[in-house]
């Protein structure tokens, strides 16, 4: 013992750092040997009269210091025995991996789900950080409203109508830490009012659907066509249908005029919810962007928009602006779950509308993906049989693969092989089959990653399927 504290003697006057003041820095210093192990547990500490004489400090330092140490569980003092390092808890041995990283992805990624996140407009979103931080009044750091904070509501409610046809007042609005928190509420509050059944497209998110069963619904799924989903195939036990009719999840198609019809007439017959989900409808780019279908029958409609892909999911803010009769119910529930959004990105993001930067950064950003889109296209042009869908818009396209030759599964393994993450089309079919194909998410590689990713993409591809 008295060896071990000798060799650490030295060290521990070597680690006291002078900046830290005598008491603070031989409390660091002490703490920091004993989880190092440099002193082991049950080491015996001089005396606080001897380490005062040894260190040249004060006696009243080393005793403050000791008292720290045992009241933070680092030392042990007992009468007459003095001070020691007390024993270490036993620790549960380091897992060998991390069980919630998933599987380690590949250096590229061409996974659906990500904007390019450097593309986040950093220096607009530190001004507007600034003006919030130096005009919101004390009391808006409180709980605040479970809607959302009424500026962001109110600046919500007018972007949508300018920029989205949504029908909406601010007090229809509510805000959510993303739109599947906001799916699971609504669907709660769906269940305490009486709902059975939701209906949702195939193929479509399974997340979703498992988050309607969560809730106690059950759930239907209705096919996708050329057209969007196929509302005379919508199960009759429904009450509730949710689509993405600006650029269907993830096929790409455009629910038409004659299905968004069809829809709300579904809708006023039998007294259904339609819940719009307008995940990336900003972005369109060989004409102006489909408006909401919200804004043909707001009685019977939750629309749904989140940040997620016009700045980063990171940010955790999506909205619903919900049919009056709708935002009690779907507040009943949020107030037993609690989840409340930052109230301070709340305004961040109130800032950005108001002032007109999110309208820029989203023309921007248009410019950037359609660009992106169109050095894919050329790019798969030229790998026979190839051929891709939902193109008009959005940050992923499907490229459906020729059939027969290659399963699914093998042409994914092999892209994965040469270093290149994508997904298949076939984890999101429930009841329906259809072509092979990937989900190509040209929105996610960063910028220095575009270029090498679809290059080596399309080399696999070609691997495969040879060049034209
Ligand atoms: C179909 C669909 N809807 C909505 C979202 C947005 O989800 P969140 O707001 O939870 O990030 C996504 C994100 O990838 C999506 O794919």
């Amino acid at each position: 013992m008295a060896d071990e504290w000798s060799s650490c003697g030295l060290d521990l006057l070597m680690a006291m750092d002078p900046g830290k003041g005598v008491r603070a820095g031989l409390e660091h210093a002490l703490r920091e040997a004993v989880r190092s192990g440099q002193l082991p547990p049950g080491t015996r500490l001089p005396s606080t009269r001897v380490l005062a004489a040894d260190l040249d400090v004060a006696r009243g330092s080393v005793s403050q210091a000791y008292d720290q140490l045992v009241a933070e569980g680092y030392l042990m003092a007992r009468p007459g025995s003095g001070t020691t390092v007390a024993p270490r808890p036993e620790r549960p041995a380091a897992p060998s991996s991390d069980p919630w990283a998933g599987a380690p992805a590949p250096s590229l990624d061409l996974r659906p789900g990500l904007p390019d996140l450097s593309s986040f407009p950093r220096a607009t979103w530190l001004g507007a950080v600034r003006r919030v931080l130096r005009s919101a009044p004390h009391t808006d750091l409180g709980y605040g409203d479970w809607r959302g904070h009424i500026l962001l509501r109110r600046a919500l409610a007018e972007y949508l109508g300018r920029a989205r046809g949504v029908v909406t007042t601010p007090e229809q609005i509510m805000v959510f830490a993303g739109y599947s928190q906001a799916l699971a509420m609504l669907c709660g509050a769906l269940r305490r009012l009486g709902g059975t059944t939701v209906a949702f497209e195939d193929p479509s998110h399974p997340g979703y659907l498992a988050s309607a069963r969560d809730a106690g619904l059950a759930v239907g799924t209705v096919p996708v066509d050329g057209d969007g989903l196929d509302v005379s195939r919508v199960d009759p036990a429904a009450e509730t249908v949710v689509v993405t009719p600006a650029h269907q999840y993830p096929l790409g198609v455009t629910l038409s005029s004659r299905r968004r019809i069809d829809l709300v007439g579904w809708a006023c017959d039998t007294g259904g919810t339609i819940v719009e989900d307008d995940y990336d409808g900003e972005f369109r780019y060989d004409r102006q962007p489909v408006g909401a279908l919200q804004g043909l029958a707001p009685g019977q409609t939750v629309y749904a928009g989140t940040a997620s892909k016009t700045l980063a999911p990171g940010l955790r803010i999506a909205w619903l602006a919900g049919p009056p009769n709708l935002v009690g119910p779907v507040s009943d529930t949020r107030a037993c779950e609690d989840p409340h959004v930052s109230v301070l990105e709340q305004l961040v993001l109130a800032d950005l509308i108001g002032s007109g930067e999110y309208d820029r950064h989203i023309r921007r950003s248009r410019g950037h993906y359609r660009r992106r889109r169109d050095k894919l296209a050329a790019a798969l042009g030229t790998v026979p049989g190839i051929r891709l869908r939902g193109v008009a818009a959005g940050m992923h396209v499907v490229a459906e693969l020729p059939p027969g030759r290659h399963t699914e599964e093998e042409v994914v393994g092999h892209v994965e092989s040469r270093g290149v993450a994508v997904e298949g089309l076939s984890g999101y079919r429930h009841a329906g089959a259809g072509p092979p194909g990937l989900i190509v998410g040209y929105g996610t590689p960063l910028e220095h990653a575009f270029t090498p990713a679809l290059t080596t993409f399309t080399a696999a591809l070609a691997d495969i399927y040879g060049r034209t």
